[in-house]
């Protein structure tokens, strides 16, 4: 099937990129990811919510052509990176006559990104409402879900609301109704997309509290028929309470750094902590991400190299950093051979992480019974810490 009904007059016409592997060159894409779009038919006007990356935009066009959409009246653009607003132009070529309805920070992009006149655009403000008869569209800004001007358009009849980027998830799925197993790749999604801006997260659930929702209508991945599942995932990931979890991601080069990543992993299970254990080099960042969304405890385990830190942990202690877990405490296990840089290096590098920064590990060589023994007094300090804030028993 080509398109699918979320209500009378409401069906999702948007693509998917089932091959997609990464999302700004930078986020892999295990299960590629969809662009949703939706066409709400009023007695009078047309709307077709969100547009598609461009690359695949020959979907859109053939799900409009054999759902028989003649003429959209409106083009809703809830958020103006390219994904959803890419293929703007090329409706509006399509559908002669169609206005860009969006908001005024929105709008000022699609100039910039797409082109788009100042003729072909409606400029709206917060709560208005569009009257396509029948079914009546209105806007609820959303700023920093996750840019400045994301917005979500609520349709009032049939309790639907299309929150674009928000409750989203990078899947190609045959259906995008089967949204059972939501939970992971929503979440992998919340982490890289949204985690930055858990305060604005929190901020919005707040506001569209005030909409008794029946659907969730995201324009990446699953449609939620059972809308309190994402809501209350999204409440937790975005609330500061942090879970009795440590995520120990290290690299390695000639086994010492492993050897102690590994001796640490151990000695944190030993003292009932939950371990996410990651090699670094070949990991899935967004895995990592993921686990960082709940984890009180990040340590990064790396060597010197190169009179700094391993380029390639940089890379992960980077994106960590620009994600700005919640994470409570940090910490580092490091090797060197002659001279010890890496820790200065991660200290320096993890400016935005809230957390207090517990005691380093670093051993000259292979790990000795010194190193093991400080080990020990780290996944104590730890255990402590974590009973501190009364995560763990
Ligand atoms: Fe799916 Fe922020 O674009």
């Amino acid at each position: 099937m080509f398109e699918k009904k979320l209500a009378e007059n409401v069906i999702s016409v948007g693509a998917k990129h089932w091959d997609r592997k990464f999302f700004d060159e930078l986020i892999p894409l295990p299960d590629g990811t969809t662009y949703n779009s939706y066409i709400v038919r009023g007695t009078g006007k047309t709307a077709l919510i969100d547009t598609v990356e461009p690359a695949v935009m020959d979907q859109l066009f053939d799900n409009l052509k054999k759902a028989g959409v003649v003429k959209i009246d409106y083009i809703i653009a809830n958020h103006a990176e390219q994904d959803h607003s890419g293929s703007i132009p090329f409706v509006l070529k399509s559908y002669p006559g169609a206005k860009v309805v969006t908001n005024e920070k929105c709008a000022s992009m699609l100039k910039d990104f797409m082109l788009v006149k100042d003729e072909d655009l409606i400029i709206i403000k917060e709560g208005e409402t569009l009257e396509l008869g029948g079914k009546t569209l209105e806007f609820c800004f959303t700023p920093w879900v996750h840019w400045p001007e994301t917005m979500c358009t609520w349709l009032k009849e049939d309790s639907i609301l299309f929150s674009c980027d928000f409750f989203g998830s990078h899947a190609a799925t045959a259906d995008l109704f089967k949204a059972e197993h939501f939970y992971r790749q929503a979440k992998r999604y919340y982490a890289e997309i949204m985690s930055p801006f858990r305060n604005n997260v929190r901020n919005n659930l707040v506001k569209l509290a005030k909409f008794e929702i029946k659907i969730i209508a995201p324009s990446h991945g699953y449609i939620h028929l059972k809308p309190e599942g994402i809501l209350n995932a999204y409440k937790e990931w975005s609330a500061e309470e942090v879970k009795n979890e440590a995520v120990v991601a290290y690299i390695s080069m000639h086994e010492s750094t492993k050897k102690m990543a590994e001796y640490l992993r151990e000695a944190l299970i030993d003292r009932g902590i939950d371990v996410h254990f990651f090699n670094i080099q070949g990991a899935d960042i967004g895995e990592i991400a993921m686990q960082l969304v709940d984890a009180a405890t990040f340590v990064v385990g790396a060597p010197t190299v190169l009179a700094g830190l391993h380029p390639v942990a940089m890379n992960v202690v980077y994106t960590a950093n620009a994600l700005r877990p919640k994470t409570k405490f940090i910490s580092m296990i490091s090797s060197f051979s002659w001279g010890e840089k890496a820790t200065d290096a991660v200290k320096a590098a993890l400016t935005n992480f809230k957390a207090e920064l517990l005691a380093p590990v670093v051993s000259k060589g292979y790990p000795k019974e010194n190193e093991f023994r400080q080990l020990d007094r780290l996944a104590d300090d730890i255990a402590s810490k974590h009973r501190a804030i009364g995560i763990l028993k």
